[in-house]
């Protein structure tokens, strides 16, 4: 995969640095200095690319980079000082959710699934199984590419980190993301096959100079839950509820693919998470969160704040979806037809 193109000092600075041969991070830490200083993390977009190429490390890697990288302190400070903004910024904004989960009566469980009862996840999914034309729905789908190519990747770095039933559960509901021993059932696979039929490119990483920050801080949560022990219990909450609130979404987006004529293929990612995603959520709430939380109490804020950063970042990123469209723009930084013909 190649680098993205920067989008600002840090970016920039980051991209340049991790092609070179230079350990000194002096120049890279002066200019996060200023960055940190001057804005919000969750929606910046040089700040969120970097934040991005930094965990891509750990994932895919880049052509241009010496995966020797992913493990240089120098990296690695860089890194946490980006994702400790962004994590501070994250349990401010969900700050209210967390305390309504931990005070409210009723089993775990049943706090968890009321907190993404309460969150109104579906004008996005209404939107565009109503009235959403196909550049809105290939829009949607290259926001949605940053994280679905690489889908369930992020949580899978949890499994160690857990220990008996909740681990079992979990790598359960891997298996099944990770196609149930056929490469062609992989969900990354799926979505990758939908992108294709609606015209796009499904190369890993593709799209990511089109999206904007708000978008990649949503996959890079993900990734910043999951590469942190001692966030264990924020990516088990933040999966349940990404879980918990996709089985009527994807209903409305199958219906969306149909109505718009891309056929049975395009809809069978969507289909196959309307009947996955309804036990998934059973297992990543009761199994998984239930079961890790009564071995091990203290992990029940973090499970109810990965929860709420999950149902946080996806409103953030569907609200400005929408926004875009009422106002007859694109949500994209380029037209999703153009990044379709620029990408193929
Ligand atoms: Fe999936
Ligand atoms: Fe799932």
């Amino acid at each position: 995969m190649e680098l993205p193109r920067p989008r600002g000092p840090v970016s920039e600075l980051l991209c340049r640095w991790l092609t070179s041969s230079s350990l000194d991070s002096a120049p890279m830490q002066a200019a996060l200095t200023g960055a940190l200083r001057d804005c919000a993390v969750v929606d910046d977009d040089d700040l969120q690319v970097a934040l991005w190429v930094l965990c891509e490390l750990h994932y895919q890697g880049f052509d241009a980079v010496d995966p020797a990288w992913e493990w240089r302190p120098e990296t690695l400070a860089v890194r946490a000082r980006i994702e400790e903004v962004f994590e501070c910024e994250l349990r401010r904004a969900t700050h209210d959710a967390v305390r309504a989960v931990l005070s409210a009566p009723g089993s775990l469980a049943d706090r968890l699934f009321a907190l993404v009862g309460n969150a109104d996840s579906a004008p996005l999914a209404r939107h565009l199984q109503r009235r959403g034309g196909p550049d809105q729905l290939c829009e949607f789908l290259v926001h949605r590419s940053v994280y679905q190519l690489k889908e369930a990747d992020p949580h899978t770095w949890v499994i160690p980190r857990l220990t008996g039933r909740a681990k079992v559960a979990l790598a359960e509901i891997q298996y099944d993301e990770y196609g149930s021993g056929r490469a062609t059932q992989l969900h990354s696979q799926l979505f990758a096959d939908t992108m294709k039929v609606c015209g796009l490119v499904a190369d890993y990483g593709a799209y990511v100079d089109m999206v904007p920050g708000l978008t990649l801080a949503s996959s890079n949560a993900m990734s910043l839950f999951g590469l942190h022990r001692r966030l264990r219990g924020a990516a088990i909450g933040h999966l349940a509820a990404l879980e918990a609130s996709s089985s009527l979404p994807n209903r409305r987006y199958a219906a969306a693919v149909r109505r718009l004529g891309y056929g049975e293929q395009a809809a069978r990612y969507f289909d196959e998470h309307v009947a996955a995603d309804a036990v998934h959520e059973q297992i990543a709430v009761r199994e998984v969160c239930c079961v890790a939380a009564a071995a091990e109490p203290a992990l029940v804020p973090d499970i109810a704040f990965g929860a709420a950063a999950c149902l946080h970042l996806d409103a953030a990123v569907a609200g400005a979806l929408l926004t875009a469209w009422s106002e007859g723009r694109s949500s994209l930084l380029a037209p999703a037809r153009s990044a379709s013909r620029a990408g193929a």
